[in-house]
């Protein structure tokens, strides 16, 4: 058996304002926390102990996940007084693991949507005896990420966070968000300060000589740090297009939670999610979307690609396409909202006060 660290500390600043209220690893997707789907995946992978680095809003994740019986897990918490980055927050919680100094212990960022292959990534570790190994995936644009070039043996020989420059973009490859450290590298960082992982402590192992191993594993990967990967993620795990053995129904085209109410000749598709006891009314369709629960939308509305939160109101014939409408605000009839656009949480939008499209 593994142990793992989860990482869930983190504001969840481009996500606002689905993380007003809820921090980005508790915000639902197919109807559960999404955190649920990352320790379903590592509990299927053997892991059987997981502590969990919380700082943002810390206080919610016991009650929630308890002791994680439920999952069949050991869960502890672990929580900064202030936010330590990365590396901090895997030092900080370096006293509750038990693996002795050689074992692997994995990591994961917990905002991942991915199908990796937890057990192939031990197994790349172990056969290449290395101090850490990073899953790594391909992305067309990888600016928002960590750049990871590698040897022909796969060998990391670089790591940079976040590019700023195009000389820096010298790979496609990038840091997927998960690891496997030797446990007797944790001990190495530093202790009672800030320490990112990506800017301090991968590119310090590796001038000091360490062996950083990469797998570049092409499956399903979607990091849900923006509202669209969001919601594009939600639709994905109810279609059944990114694995996961928590979603809570049978996948398809819609994910209906048992007290929704749904009136008949409402059109669901693409993925979209009904939560506990939204209100789904007469005529409007919902496309890819997440519903959070107790939301209520209204007659003839059409939403796309959109998450409308917490007890969130969406008035009749309202149209949006590509929004966030925070928890408890209200969307008046027949407005228009399109891409990008966020409602802030307890926001009143008046009924036809917002267009983006011309009268016919
Ligand atoms: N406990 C704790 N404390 N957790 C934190 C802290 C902290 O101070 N800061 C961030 N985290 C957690 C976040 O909650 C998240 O799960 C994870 O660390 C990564 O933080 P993000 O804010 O999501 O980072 P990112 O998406 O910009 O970049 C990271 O992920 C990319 C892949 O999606 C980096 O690891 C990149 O190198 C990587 O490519
Ligand atoms: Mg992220």
């Amino acid at each position: 058996m593994t142990e793992a660290i989860l990482l869930v500390g983190g504001k969840g600043t481009r996500l606002r304002p689905l993380t007003v209220h809820t921090p980005k690893p508790m915000v639902p997707a197919a109807g559960v926390p999404f955190l649920t789907h990352q320790l379903a995946r590592a509990r299927a992978a053997g892991v059987d102990h997981i502590v969990l680095a919380t700082s943002y809003l810390a206080e919610v994740f016991e009650p929630y996940f308890g002791d994680g019986a439920a999952l069949g897990l050991h869960i502890e918490y672990v929580t900064e007084e202030e936010p330590l980055g990365t590396g901090g927050a895997i030092r900080n919680v370096a006293s509750r693991l038990h693996s002795a100094p050689d074992d692997p212990v994995l990591i994961f960022n917990g905002d991942i949507l991915t199908g990796l292959n937890i057990r192939a990534l031990v197994q790349t570790h172990q056969s290449t005896s290395a101090d850490v190994s990073l899953h790594l995936t391909k992305v067309t644009d990888p600016r928002a990420y960590g750049l990871v070039p590698t040897d022909e043996t796969g060998r990391v020989t670089a790591f940079l966070e976040k590019p700023q420059t195009p000389e820096e973009i010298v790979t496609d490859q990038i840091n997927a968000g998960a690891y496997v450290f030797r446990r007797s590298v944790i001990d190495t960082i530093p202790t009672g300060r800030p320490v990112s992982v990506e800017r301090e402590t991968f590119p310090d192992l590796l001038s000091a000589g360490a062996h950083l191993q990469g797998m570049v594993d092409s499956t399903y990967w979607l990091d849900l740090g923006t509202p669209a990967a969001f919601v594009r993620g939600s639709a994905d795990l109810v279609l059944g297009r990114a694995p996961s053995p928590a979603v809570p129904g049978r996948c398809g085209d819609r994910l209906i939670l048992p007290t929704a109410r749904v009136a008949p000749d409402a059109k669901l598709a693409g993925g979209t999610v009904v939560g506990e006891g939204a209100f789904v009314a007469e005529g409007a369709r919902v496309y890819g979307s997440t519903i959070l629960p107790g939301a209520v939308i209204e007659p003839g509305a059409v939403i796309t690609d959109s998450m409308i939160g917490t007890r969130a109101r969406v008035g009749e014939r309202s149209i949006l396409t590509g929004t966030v409408i925070g928890d408890d605000a209200t969307v008046g009839a027949e407005n228009e909202l399109t891409n990008g656009a966020r409602v802030w949480c307890n926001a009143q939008i008046p009924a036809r006060s917002l267009r983006f499209s011309p009268d016919q």
